[in-house]
């Protein structure tokens, strides 16, 4: 027993109670061996800390079980507390008493008894049960590393109370102690306060270290994400400020809201559709959110300066003066009166009108035509802008339509581009080279040229990267192309073929005196007194220094020449006239390039003139034929073409068919090989036209009867003889006229083509239409009696096979067609 008990004496008999002052706590707990500092300000409990003083003997430390609670009765506080004695008392001025007290032994109240000054109560100690089994050993080992954790966790502790604790082995003081470091609730502290049992309150204690353990490292670990966010949004709040700081220093801050300003100035200028409107307004308030910097805005920045970097509904006064049209063309270009023609016709409807809805013009014509050049010329005759996109080598329908905004430096298409150059609505608008688009994996461009060319479609034309409506449909769109099957179909659908053929000599002659010497020269800075070209110079220029269909290469010769003269005019004298002769050209631009098919000078045996036709014009092609002794071999050499080689053979067939009206032995194949050579190398040889020439060329050779040398001829041949019709006879003829030929036989369904042929050409070269190859061969070969020839008794005209759909015509062969 611990404490004097000399108070009251009726206490029970045999009891061990002792009678102590009580001090009711509010909110703390003492356990035994702890000290514990306290303010105390109630009468009641000043005057039982006074007796306990006074009399030196212990206190009762009990709580409350309501801290609010001012005036406790016995209900109020807990029996079960701690015996404890004081070992400090101070009473402060105010009144109120500072204690130091310090627990000893856990105690229960038996009874309260009767004192007017503070509760006296009987109390008795509790026996502790301490069982130190191996499990509790472990336990406590235990609470000592939990509580180093829990050390390291809870800052609010000292660090040496680990040294401390861990110095404790008496396992009930050892739970004691710990709950006094717990942040648990008053009731939880008295449960454990109640648990006699040390083992058992160990366990407690230790499941209430862990609960806090948990807690403290989630909170740990709340408070470190808390942590770092706070950093990162701090760190980004104050770049920003700096930044902004830097742009105000710099001023960009006002540069961006000026361009802010100038866009919305512009955005008034514009005649926008209502549908570019509504996007420019919704894009800006877009904007104005933005960092000025950031790559978003730099974006929409563009996109705006696109959208209102192109016409919207901004038109150039249209030129309508036909009168004044045509003085422009014919300014420009020399001939190519058709297409002169139907320019003029579309402005006169559209002078009528109002509008363009017609078909888009498409000019189809061999390189250096003018087709380019033309296209210029219609704009300045229609006081249009002019823009031209070339569209060869274009594959991909982001080409022409742009790509979308999402993608990175995206940018509108072709199209809206080029009406950014055109700066106007209603621009001449030239696509080159529609037959060079070609079309890959990527998508088709032409199906994108559908909508912008069709009228129906294009006024509102989907740029990818504007995505919106555009109005093409005051553009006059205009083609090129160098041949129409490669032009799709369906574009071709949409578009007026003018063809322009190549120029004749005489035009080529008449485009360089008209344009483009006069166009050299002043590009050259010479005067005119300078340079004398004459004719007979510009014609040795066209026939033998260029072989072409256009004009380029003369106009490349020219301007050869206009440099040279320079020079001698920088050397010499400023007003020097220099002439040049057709003879004298060697010395300025080097030995002739290109030598032209002549007639020969005499009547051959075996030897026909052919006409061929290419993509530079037409050619002379003569057809040579042989025969040896042999076994009725038929020899082809000269790097025919398969339709050209079966031509021979049908050739070859006929012959043989009309051996007998040829007055040939009936097997006069069996006994010779027949060698059949079309000689230069440099023209590419294939269609069936030069049937008739290696067929008369055949008979010559065969019944050793001479060709009429200042002839020649085209024309496909059937195996009975009857004569096919042809392509290109233009130019075939005109090649005839330059070789110096005096006739050129042409199949009879060719005489429609022969108005195309001028007639100045046709003033010198006679046309011979022929129906069968018996005709051909009455014509060309030099006959002593051509009455009798092919007239024996006994024989019969070839029988005709029935015509073509009754027409009495064949359907002319696609392959042999210019385009
Ligand atoms: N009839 C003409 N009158 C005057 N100049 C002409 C005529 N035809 C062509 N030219 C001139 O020939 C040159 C070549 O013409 P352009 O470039 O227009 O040819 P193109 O038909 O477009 O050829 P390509 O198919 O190769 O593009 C230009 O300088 C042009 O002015
Ligand atoms: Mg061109």
């Amino acid at each position: 027993m611990l404490f004097r008990n000399d108070k009251n004496d009726d206490k029970e008999p045999g009891s061990n109670e002792t009678q102590v002052p009580l001090l009711p706590l509010r909110d703390i707990i003492v356990f035994p061996h702890m000290v514990v500092p306290l303010f105390v300000g109630r009468q009641k409990s000043i005057r039982a800390l006074e007796e306990a003083t006074q009399k030196q003997e212990p206190i009762f430390l009990s709580s409350q079980k309501d801290a609010k609670t001012n005036d406790p009765t016995e209900t109020d506080i807990y029996p079960i507390g701690t015996l404890g004695t004081v070992v400090q008392m101070l009473k402060l001025p105010d009144g109120t008493v500072k204690v130091l007290v310090e627990g000893k032994k856990r105690a229960k109240v038996v009874r309260f008894l009767t004192h007017p000054d503070f509760f006296l109560v009987g109390v008795e100690e509790i026996a502790e049960v301490v069982d130190r089994t191996p499990e509790v050993e472990a336990l406590i080992r235990e609470i000592h590393t939990t509580f180093e954790n829990y050390v390291k966790l809870k800052k609010k502790i000292p660090p040496e109370m680990v040294m401390s604790v861990s110095s404790i082995a008496d396992p009930s003081r050892l739970a004691d102690t710990i709950v006094g470091h717990l942040g648990i609730k008053l009731e939880e502290r008295q449960n454990l306060l109640e648990i006699f049992n040390a083992a058992e309150r160990l366990e407690k204690v230790l499941g209430h270290m862990r609960a806090e353990i948990e807690i403290l490292e989630v909170e740990r670990r709340i408070r470190s994400r808390v942590k770092r966010q706070m950093e990162r949004s701090q760190k980004e709040y104050y770049l920003n400020e700096q930044m902004r700081a830097i742009q105000k220093e710099l001023g960009e801050k006002d540069e961006f809201k000026n361009e802010i300003q100038e866009i919305e100035d512009k955005v008034k200028q514009k005649k926008l559709s209502p549908e570019a409107k509504e996007k420019v307004e919704k894009e800006l308030k877009k904007l104005k959110m933005m960092s000025p910097m950031s790559a978003e805005a730099t974006v929409v920045r563009n996109y705006l300066e696109w959208i209102l970097a192109i016409p919207w509904n901004e038109y150039t006064d249209e030129k309508l003066d036909i009168k004044e049209a045509e003085k422009i063309l014919e300014e420009d270009h020399y001939g190519l009166d058709k297409v002169k023609q139907r320019i003029l016709e579309y402005l006169a409807v559209q002078s009528l009108a109002g509008q363009i809805k017609g078909p888009i013009l498409c000019l189809v014509g061999p390189p250096g035509v003018g087709k380019t050049s033309l296209g210029r010329s219609i704009a300045r005759a229609t006081g249009r802008k002019f823009v031209r996109i070339s569209l060869g080598g274009v594959r991909d329908e982001a080409e022409i339509r742009g790509h979308r905004r999402t993608y990175i430096g995206a940018l509108p298409g072709k199209i809206i581009l080029s009406m950014k150059k055109a700066g106007s609505s209603n621009p001449v608008f030239l696509m080159d080279e529609v037959d060079k688009m070609s079309m890959d994996f990527r998508g088709d461009p032409s199906s994108a040229l559908l909508e912008v060319l069709d009228p129906e479609q294009n006024q509102a034309f989907n740029d990818h990267y504007l995505d919106l409506d555009y109005d093409l449909s005051k553009v006059m769109f205009v083609t090129t192309a160098n041949s129409m099957d490669r032009i799709p179909r369906p574009l071709q659908d949409r578009m007026e073929i003018i063809r322009i053929a190549g120029y004749t000599e005489l035009e080529k002659l008449n485009i360089a005196k008209k344009y483009l010497v006069e166009k050299q020269r002043k590009a050259n800075g010479l005067k005119a007194e300078n340079i004398v070209l004459p004719d007979n110079t510009l014609l040795g220029l066209i026939r033998h220094y260029t072989k072409e269909a256009g004009v380029r290469s003369l106009e490349r010769e020219i301007a050869s020449l206009c440099r040279k003269v320079a020079v001698q005019v920088i050397k010499k004298d400023r007003d020097a006239k220099i002439n040049i002769g057709a003879r004298s050209l060697h010395k300025y631009l080097g030995p002739v390039k290109y030598r032209y098919g002549r007639a020969d000078e005499e009547h051959k045996i075996g030897v026909t003139t052919g006409l061929a036709w290419t993509e530079m014009g037409g050619e002379l092609l003569s057809t040579e034929a042989t025969i040896m002794p042999g076994k009725g071999q038929l020899i082809i050499t000269g790097q025919l073409g398969d339709v050209m080689k079966e031509s021979a053979q049908a050739a070859m067939s006929y012959v043989r068919s009309r051996a007998e009206l040829l007055g040939l032995e009936k097997d006069f194949y069996q006994k010779v090989d027949v060698h059949i050579h079309v000689p230069e190398g440099a023209i590419p040889k294939d269609g069936p036209s030069a049937g008739i020439t290696m067929a008369t060329s055949l008979v010559s050779a065969l019944l050793r009867v001479p060709v009429h040398h200042d002839l020649a001829m085209t024309g496909e041949i059937t195996l009975r003889g009857t004569i096919l019709p042809i392509g290109g006879l233009k130019e075939k003829v005109l090649a005839a006229h330059r070789g110096g030929l005096k006739r050129v036989i042409i199949p009879q369904e060719n005489a429609k083509d022969i108005e195309e042929i001028p007639q100045v050409i046709l003033k010198t070269v006679e046309i011979d239409l022929v129906a069968n190859m018996d005709d051909v061969l009455k014509k060309a070969l030099v006959l002593e009696d051509p009455a009798s020839f092919m007239k024996k008794k006994n024989v019969d005209p070839p029988e005709e096979p029935p015509p073509f759909g009754g027409q009495g015509q064949e359907e002319p062969r696609a392959d042999i067609l210019p385009q």
